[in-house]
């Protein structure tokens, strides 16, 4: 088993409530993230999901210092990261980049996609020293799959897949050894969705690097990921391989979240049973006692009131070699088969869309294909007025890119502001509280922050 190369534990954030305009007092907590434990192995994916507002994106920040935890270590290779002095902490920082989650926001409008691409070498100009930039931007430009002649175009003359791309070039300008990537395609349309996980996994072993893969979306996180980590309310309820999660779930919560996946084959949507979770997530400001999960659980007993569950292999399967023998936070985890087998063909890693099942690796597809992905503006001139253009181009997705220098380059506009950091505003989603399980279900996720249907377009995220 290949060592871990992150390794996080009892990390807590906690956002303090006031009270008062002039005094203010602190009068409780938000408990966005409340003691989550999980190791990164070398190379591996792991990926974390959970409802939107569980606090999947705050415990990306904390990975990549953008916020500060209120407690827990983040240990890189030995050292914790949350306790390094400032020097230290960009010489790791640089080996840990964050990808965002809405390519639309998290790209400063004002900047070539050159610039946006190396602005990380300002920081760290001992990885690519001036004279160098350029030529590595473009080749970053070429390793995403966009033409290294674009680097002085700007984000608005491109579509959601291709700012993702950029998105992603400019997470690896600095050779890092790990991506954490904050729901990186819930804002694309779903036929790019899987182009873009695919992008992410010829990366990875191109560059060897290790994920963390943060997603709502259970089908796309068993695509990509080795493991999976299942968060609810700031903590991570199960962990296991994705064989383990999406076969052997022990966790009432997931066993929920999983009988909400869409099932492509209509024999197999009749026999699986729907697991409803009625109302609301409780507040991170008002957790339950216990077990946090016990206000929706149809399984709960007063011991679950009383009693937090540890995260660990239960003991029902300590002493079996059962898939089921995996980290499970509950008191009483019972292994239940809620997807249906998959049918030859449909391995667990099967690619997201069969239309592109075929397509070789996204970068290996030349520009102009006609894919709604690799969209731009034919024809149309890099005027400097234009980076004063709204993001969106009056009809982006109707024309192929042209291949060849861009006309008419010119000099670039000054730098804007910093992009920011990209994560869309979060609000916590209304959930489903009161638990009631139905075997017979309507075709209604249990929670807006379920899987989209395989063939429809899928919104921004809000989580
Ligand atoms: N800066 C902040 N101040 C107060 N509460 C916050 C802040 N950032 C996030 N939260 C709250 O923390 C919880 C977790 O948020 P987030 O990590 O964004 O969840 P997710 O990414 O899973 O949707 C939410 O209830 C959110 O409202
Ligand atoms: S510990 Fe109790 S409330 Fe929590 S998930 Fe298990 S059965 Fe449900
Ligand atoms: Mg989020």
């Amino acid at each position: 088993m290949a060592e871990a190369i992150l390794q996080v534990r009892d990390l807590v954030k906690h956002y303090p409530l006031t009270q008062g305009i002039l005094f203010k007092k602190q009068v409780g907590a938000v408990r966005a993230v409340d003691g989550v434990d999980f190791d990164l192995r070398q190379g591996e994916t792991l990926g974390i999901v959970g409802e939107s507002g569980c606090g999947k994106s705050t415990v990306a920040k904390m990975l990549v210092n953008l916020e500060r935890p209120t407690s827990g270590t983040i240990t890189y290779k030995g050292d914790d990261i949350t306790k390094l002095s400032p020097r230290a902490l960009r010489a790791v920082r640089r080996n840990i980049q964050m990808v965002f989650q809405d390519p639309y926001t998290s790209l400063n409008p004002r900047m070539t996609v050159g610039d946006i691409i190396g602005e990380p070498y300002e920081i760290h100009p001992e990885v690519a020293p001036k004279g160098d930039r350029r030529r590595k931007v473009q080749d970053l430009l070429d390793v995403v799959g966009l033409n290294p002649e674009y680097i002085n175009r700007y984000p608005h003359q491109f579509s959601g897949g291709q700012r993702q791309r950029i998105g992603i070039a400019r997470g690896l300008a600095l050779q890092p050894e790990i991506i954490v990537a904050d729901e990186p395609v819930s804002a694309l349309d779903v036929s790019v969705q899987a182009q873009v996980v695919n992008l992410l996994e010829r990366l990875q072993d191109e560059f060897r690097l290790s994920y963390v893969f943060i997603a709502h979306d259970l089908s796309i996180v068993r695509h990509i990921s080795d493991r999976v980590g299942v968060m609810y309310l700031g903590r991570i309820v199960e962990v296991g391989t994705d064989a383990e999660i999406y076969d052997h779930p022990t966790h009432p919560y997931t066993q929920a979240l999983l009988s909400a996946v869409p099932v492509p084959d209509p024999g197999a949507r009749e026999h699986r049973e729907r697991i409803i979770l009625a109302g609301d997530v409780p507040s991170p400001a008002n957790i339950p006692s216990g077990c946090r999960f016990r206000t929706r659980c149809w399984k709960a007993q007063e011991r679950c009131a009383l009693e937090v569950p540890l995260l660990a292999v239960p003991a029902a399967f300590r002493l079996t070699d059962s898939p089921a023998r995996h980290d499970s936070a509950c008191h009483f985890a019972e292994e239940k088969r809620v997807v249906p087998p998959e049918e030859e063909g449909t391995a667990p890693d099967r690619p997201l869309h069969p239309e592109q099942a075929e397509l070789p690796g996204q970068a290996e597809l030349p520009e102009d294909t006609g894919l709604p992905e690799d969209t731009g503006l034919a024809g149309q001139t890099d005027l400097p007025g234009q980076a004063e253009l709204p993001e969106q181009p009056p009809s982006p997705e109707q024309s192929p890119l042209r291949k060849g220098p861009a006309p008419g380059e010119g000099p670039v506009p000054g730098k804007g502001p910093a992009p920011g950091d990209g994560s869309a505003p979060d609000g916590s989603a209304p959930g489903e509280g009161t638990v009631r399980k139905e075997p017979t279900l309507p075709e209604q996720p249990p929670s807006p922050e379920q899987p989209p249907p395989a063939d429809g377009p899928t919104g921004p995220a809000g989580s």
